[in-house]
C-alpha cells in the first residue's frame, strides 16, 4: 500500500464523544476529511447537530447522536445504534471531559465522584463496549485524548498576571494522568486482537485567554506559542489510520513541546 493510501480512513466509521467544543470541532473535520463516516456524540445534539451540518455541506457523511457519559444507559443505547446504522465502529476517540470540580482542592467526595464518573468511570465503559465490538472485527483504534497536564505537574508562573486559576484543584491532572495509564493497560488487554489504544496529550488551545497568560503560556512551550484549530488533525489521522499500526499503547504530546522542555 502507498503510505499515503495508509493514512486514509475511507470505509472506516469512527466516533467522537465531544464533537463540538475546542478540540473536538477539528478531531470531527480531521476524521472526515480522511473519509470515514463520521459520529460525534454528547450531551447538547443541536450545537452538534450544527457541527455535522457544516461537515455534510462539505460533503462528508457526520451524524450528530445524544450522550451523557454520566449514564450507563446512554452509553450503551450509543453503541447499540452505531451498530445497528453502520454495522462496526473501527475509531473511537475519547475526547468528552467535564470540568466540574476543577476550582479548588476542597470538595466533597460527591463532587470529586462525579467528575471521576465521567472521566474515568465511562472511559472505562464506553472503551470496554466499543472495544469489545473492535475485537470482534479483530482491528480497530482507539484514541484517548489526555492533557500535558496528566503528563507534568501545575505551572503557577503561567497564570501570573491574570485572575485565572486561583483556586487549582487536582482532579483533572489525577484523570489526565490515569488516562495515560489506562491507554497502557487498555492496550495490553486489546492488542491481541489487534486493537490499538493510544493517547495523544494535547497543549493548551488559545481560546482568548487574557494576554499575560497567552505569553506566559506561550513562552513555556518550544514552539512560543499556543495551540491552534488545526494542530491536533495530523496526530489523529496518524494514529486513527492503518499508518500506525504497530503503534499502540503510548502517549503523543500535541503540545508545542511543553513537556519536553
Ligand atoms: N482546551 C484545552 O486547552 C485542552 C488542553 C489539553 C487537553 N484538552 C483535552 O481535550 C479534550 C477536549 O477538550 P476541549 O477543551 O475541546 O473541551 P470542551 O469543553 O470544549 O468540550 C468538551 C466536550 O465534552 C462534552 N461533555 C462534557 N460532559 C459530558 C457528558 N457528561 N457526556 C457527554 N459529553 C460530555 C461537552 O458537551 C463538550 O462537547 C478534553 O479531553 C480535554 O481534557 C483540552
Amino acid at each position: 500500500m502507498h503510505v499515503l493510501e495508509s493514512f486514509s480512513l475511507k470505509g472506516k466509521v469512527a466516533l467522537v464523544t465531544g464533537g463540538a467544543g475546542l478540540y473536538g470541532r477539528q478531531i470531527v473535520e480531521a476524521l472526515a476529511e480522511a473519509g470515514a463516516r463520521t459520529f460525534l456524540a454528547a450531551r447538547s445534539v443541536d450545537k452538534l447537530e450544527a457541527v455535522a451540518a457544516e461537515e455534510r455541506a462539505r460533503g462528508h457523511d457526520v451524524t450528530a447522536l445524544h450522550l451523557d457519559l454520566s449514564s450507563d444507559a446512554s452509553i450503551e443505547a450509543l453503541h447499540k445504534t452505531i451498530i445497528e446504522r453502520a454495522g462496526r465502529c473501527d475509531v473511537l476517540v475519547n475526547n468528552a471531559v467535564t470540568r466540574s470540580a476543577l476550582d479548588g482542592w476542597k470538595h466533597e467526595l460527591d463532587d470529586f465522584d462525579a467528575s471521576l464518573r465521567v472521566n474515568a468511570s465511562a472511559l472505562f465503559k464506553i472503551t470496554e463496549l466499543f472495544g469489545t465490538t473492535m475485537r470482534a472485527n479483530k482491528a480497530g483504534s482507539v484514541i484517548n485524548i489526555g492533557s500535558m497536564m496528566g503528563v507534568v505537574g501545575l505551572e503557577l508562573g503561567n497564570y501570573v498576571g491574570t485572575d485565572m486559576m486561583p483556586n487549582p484543584s487536582p482532579i483533572y491532572h489525577y484523570e489526565k494522568g490515569g488516562m495515560i495509564s489506562f491507554t497502557r493497560w487498555a492496550a495490553s488487554i486489546l492488542g491481541v486482537d489487534g486493537v490499538r489504544v493510544n493517547c495523544l496529550s494535547p497543549g493548551g488551545f488559545f481560546n482568548g485567554q487574557p494576554a499575560p497568560f497567552v505569553k506566559n503560556y506561550s513562552d513555556r512551550t518550544q514552539l512560543g506559542r499556543m495551540a491552534n484549530s488545526t494542530d491536533m488533525k495530523g496526530a489523529i489521522i496518524f494514529l486513527a489510520s492503518d499508518a500506525s499500526l504497530y503503534i499502540t499503547g503510548t502517549n503523543l504530546p500535541v503540545d508545542g513541546g511543553y513537556t519536553a522542555k
